[in-house]
């Protein structure tokens, strides 16, 4: 076989055999493919596209490049949750406790933040001592002790994908939906749960702007899923204003742990009570909709989910005692108010604009080899439909650094809108793709 006449046939139009696409996949990975002859098979595919067989065979190649994970050693149906990320987005903080204190055993690998979108394993540093550097023995144990392990991707998860991705990311094909959602369901079937449970971000915050777009990445992915022999549904939702009020990761672990003491915000919460109805669900314990969204609300009533993650956090080495006393988390040392100046509604807040505010305050990372600020961030008071007053309070911005804050300041100002009338309200949950 030869790349060569791979990259012809996808160019005419043509269908890549199975065999052909593990060719490529094995010889890319192994160095035995060259950039360049990548790079126009990529281009290729980002005008001719794949079919539904194509997408899976490259999904399935590039999970098989590395290590696949083995939790059979886990009792129970593993649920996995994920999230194409967004501005404010903390829901695995407080969803994995809900879940875990319904019986459903979270075995979770995450990754850290890039740019304006945080990640889960800085957020949980926000806990003194924790640490998601544990190996699978410690892992698998603890999800059956406790209920839930959340560790680091493993540099072995789906090379191929790493390398792909790079690739793609400097030759402009990222944006192709078989592309995009074989490498995410790549890395999420070598985490090896049973059954995943998808949370599509729409809006300007997201990767997908376009609702329509949200949606066929959530179609293809749940394609991929099933493809693959495991229960697989999305949810579409909107990520056109940050998640909540908080962003900045201390920030957001307080928001995450007030919601599980029953004081979070409603869209937040709704948030996890939609995905852990789904995650219930795929992991039978729940039979229907109505029923698992009362056990759910349940944990949160009865402080279970709320131990639950002081246990977790425990298990990995972290500080519990902040998750019954928030003020133990890193605090930043001033903060100062953004104040409307005028009347009107808030008719929309750039939503990737308040995750770069967070980023320039210290808060996230610019390259990989940053080191964050836990401490800083902002916590608005306003969202999309409130009516603001002249001096009303917008956001309240955390931060370490003079400079930082003035820069963050001003660009967060421009990312409010103000209108005389109010705006047109979106659902927040767009849709549910089985
Ligand atoms: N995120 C991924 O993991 N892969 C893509 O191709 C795009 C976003």
């Amino acid at each position: 076989m030869r790349m060569y006449d791979l990259i012809l046939k996808k160019r005419n139009g043509g269908v890549l055999t199975e065999e052909e696409i593990d060719f490529m996949v094995k010889g890319y990975t192994e160095g035995n493919i060259p950039d360049y002859q990548m790079s126009a098979l990529m281009m290729a595919v980002y005008f001719k596209g794949m079919n539904e067989a194509e997408t899976l065979a490259l999904t399935m190649a590039m999970r098989d490049s590395g290590e696949v994970l083995d939790l059979s050693a886990i009792k129970g149906v593993k649920v996995d949750k994920h999230s194409t990320g967004g501005v404010g987005d903390k829901t695995s903080l407080t969803l994995t406790p809900m879940v875990a204190a319904c019986g459903i055993p979270v075995a979770k690998m995450s990754g850290r933040g890039l740019g304006h979108t945080g990640g889960t394993i800085d957020k949980l540093e926000s806990f003194a001592g924790f640490s998601t550097e544990i190996d699978t023995d410690t892992f698998v144990q603890n999800v059956n002790q406790i209920g839930i392990a959340i560790m680091g991707q493993t540099a072995n998860l789906a090379p191929a994908d790493k390398k792909l991705y790079a690739l793609r990311d400097v030759t402009a094909t990222v944006d192709n939906m078989s592309l995009i959602a074989s490498s995410i369901m790549s890395k999420k079937l070598a985490a090896g749960a049973d059954a995943i449970v998808l949370d599509v971000k729409t809006g300007s915050g997201a990767f997908m702007k376009k609702e329509s777009d949200a949606f066929l990445l959530a179609e293809e992915m749940v394609k991929i899923g099933k493809g693959a022999g495991k229960k697989c549904v999305a949810v579409v939702t909107d990520m056109d204003q940050p998640l909540g009020y908080a962003v900045g990761n201390a920030l957001e672990v307080k928001e995450a742990i007030d919601t599980l003491k029953g004081n979070g915000p409603a869209d937040f919460y709704e948030l996890c009570l939609t995905l852990g109805t789904q995650m219930l669900l795929a992991g039978g314990a729940a039979e229907t909709e109505t029923e698992a969204r009362e056990k759910l609300e349940q944990t949160i009533t009865d402080g279970s989910a709320l131990r639950k993650l002081a246990a977790f956090v425990e298990a990995q080495g972290g500080d519990a005692a902040a998750v019954y006393d928030t003020s133990l988390l890193p605090r930043a040392s001033f903060k100062k108010e953004l104040l409307a100046d005028k009347d009107g509604y808030i008719s929309g807040i750039t939503c990737d604009e308040v995750g770069i505010c967070s980023l320039i305050l210290g808060g996230g990372r610019e390259t990989k080899e940053s080191e964050i600020d836990l401490s800083v961030g902002i916590v608005l008071q306003k969202k999309k439909g409130d009516a603001v007053k002249t001096g009303d309070v917008l956001a309240v911005l955390y931060a370490n650094d003079e400079v930082k804050l003035e820069t963050a300041m001003d660009r967060l100002e421009k990312a409010y809108c103000i209108t005389e009338k109010p705006p047109m309200m979106t659902p927040f949950i767009k849709g549910i793709v089985r």
